[in-house]
């Protein structure tokens, strides 16, 4: 398993190139399932769940060819299978995404239950009980959602929880559903909104998305199109925090200012001088050490949950004590221990976190838990004292595009050990 070397106490200067959004790649990929024609990604990012997205739908059948500007152009024509194994869901739980596209084109899906996952128990009962309720006939057995329906009728769904890809896998069922869906209380996440501009490229009717509520009105069918994927906002961010726990200065390029209110907010209350133009952000820190900041997750437009981890990496040597909150996910700490280990002083009580920040972490071997969990791990080993070597870091290579190349280019001192 490979390993991140990372020696700390380098402020971080320089510019850097953000990546598609992979919360957005992963749900348009699957929307290519409801397509009669071709249609072409592009700004897709190089990870390692785009892989799986890409292995998922090669072994369903369908034909996809990277071109020479990395657009994935994904063919459904030749399907066969409408089947998402265990081995591939339980690596990716957003492989759920294809239930809702194959049942609403094809009429059948078997695809794996997703199960737990590190950050807490995670259900899809409102991706289920929302296409039952357009129709589905839908049994779980043997571990897997066994799903047909002759076709689709629209319904007036109302999410209990504010539910991203359930908004998304139910918003792509109703593209070809009978009738008019109205989804309550949807996601209101940017990823959801350019995965419905993806669907409307492809012909499906569909407004408000961005609010919550999205109203769709079921086509017989939906054509090939060509998309862009937007920005991935997380590591714009994620790359902001790393400039600002080390006291550095970064502009990130080909990002979205406007997608980042609630982050960029409480990293200028951590102390940050900010620049902003059309697609890029400039985060200075003036060599200063960042002040504590309190942070509520919560569904977008608040502070993100994806973000969460990073804000305890910072607050974990800023100046002051701080407070997290997580509201989205029951078990999102687990990132904390290892914090610990390299001197971090954290106490957490139910959903919330103190951190008293102190002036040097240390170095210490720890161990990627997610995704985010590991960004907030290379965070620390940015400013920590000695050399942090993080193992199990196929979790940050799900989300994070070439992150050592990208941290190497802003003066970091970071190498990758193949094991
Ligand atoms: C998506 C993102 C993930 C992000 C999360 C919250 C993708 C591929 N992943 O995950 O990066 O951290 O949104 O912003 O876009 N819930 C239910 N029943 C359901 C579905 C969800 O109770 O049927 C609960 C979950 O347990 C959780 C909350 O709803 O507590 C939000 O989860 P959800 O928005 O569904 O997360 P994902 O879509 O899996």
């Amino acid at each position: 398993m490979d390993k991140l070397i990372i020696t700390g106490g380098q402020p971080l200067r320089g510019e850097v190139r953000i990546s598609g959004a992979k919360n957005a790649a992963l749900p348009i990929l699957a929307a290519t399932l409801l397509a009669d024609g071709p249609v072409t990604i592009s700004n897709i990012p190089h990870l390692r769940d785009v892989t799986t997205t890409m292995e998922l739908l090669g072994r369903m059948g369908v034909e996809l060819v990277v071109d020479e500007r990395m657009r994935i152009k994904v063919n459904s024509a030749s399907i066969r299978k409408f089947f998402a194994p265990y081995e591939l869901v339980k690596t990716m739980r957003a492989s759920i995404l294809v239930l809702g596209p194959l049942l609403a084109r094809y009429g059948r899906a078997v695809v794996s239950l997703p199960g737990g996952c590190a950050i807490g128990s995670r259900p899809v009962d409102l991706h289920i009980q929302g296409l039952a309720k357009m129709g589905a006939d839908i049994r779980v057995e043997g571990g897997y959602i066994h799903a047909r329906a002759k076709r689709l009728r629209g319904a007036r769904l109302f999410l209990d929880t504010v539910t991203v890809t359930g908004t998304e896998n139910l918003m792509m069922a109703a593209t070809l559903a009978d009738g008019t869906t109205v989804i309550e209380n949807a996601a209101r996440e940017p990823e959801v909104v350019d995965l419905a501009q993806c669907l409307v490229a492809m012909g499906a009717r569909l407004t408000g998305a961005g609010t919550d509520v999205i109203e769709i009105e079921g086509v017989a069918s939906l054509s090939g199109a060509q998309y862009e994927v937007l920005p991935d906002r997380i590591e714009s961010a994620t790359y902001l925090v790393a400039a600002a726990i080390t006291g550095g200065c970064v502009r990130v390029k080909c990002t979205r200012p406007s997608l980042l209110e609630a982050v960029l907010e409480k990293l200028i209350e951590a102390g940050a001088v900010l620049d902003i133009g059309d697609d890029w952000i400039e985060l200075d820190m003036r060599g200063q050490r960042p002040h504590a900041v309190a942070v509520c997750t919560s569904p977008f437009p608040a502070f993100p949950t994806d973000m969460q981890a990073q804000f305890t990496a910072l607050n974990a040597t800023a100046e002051g004590v701080g407070i997290i909150t997580e509201t989205v996910f029951e078990n999102r700490f687990m990132h904390v221990d290892e914090l610990r280990r390299m001197g971090a002083d954290i106490t957490v009580k139910g959903n919330t976190a103190i951190i008293n920040g102190i002036e040097k972490l240390t170095a210490a071997p720890v161990m990627a838990t997610d995704l985010r969990a590991s960004a907030s791990l290379v965070l620390a080993g940015l400013v920590a004292e000695g050399d942090t070597v993080v193992d199990r870091i196929y979790h940050i290579d799900r989300g994070y595009q070439c992150i050592e190349e990208k941290l190497r280019q802003l003066g970091a001192r970071i190498q990758r050990i193949p094991g």
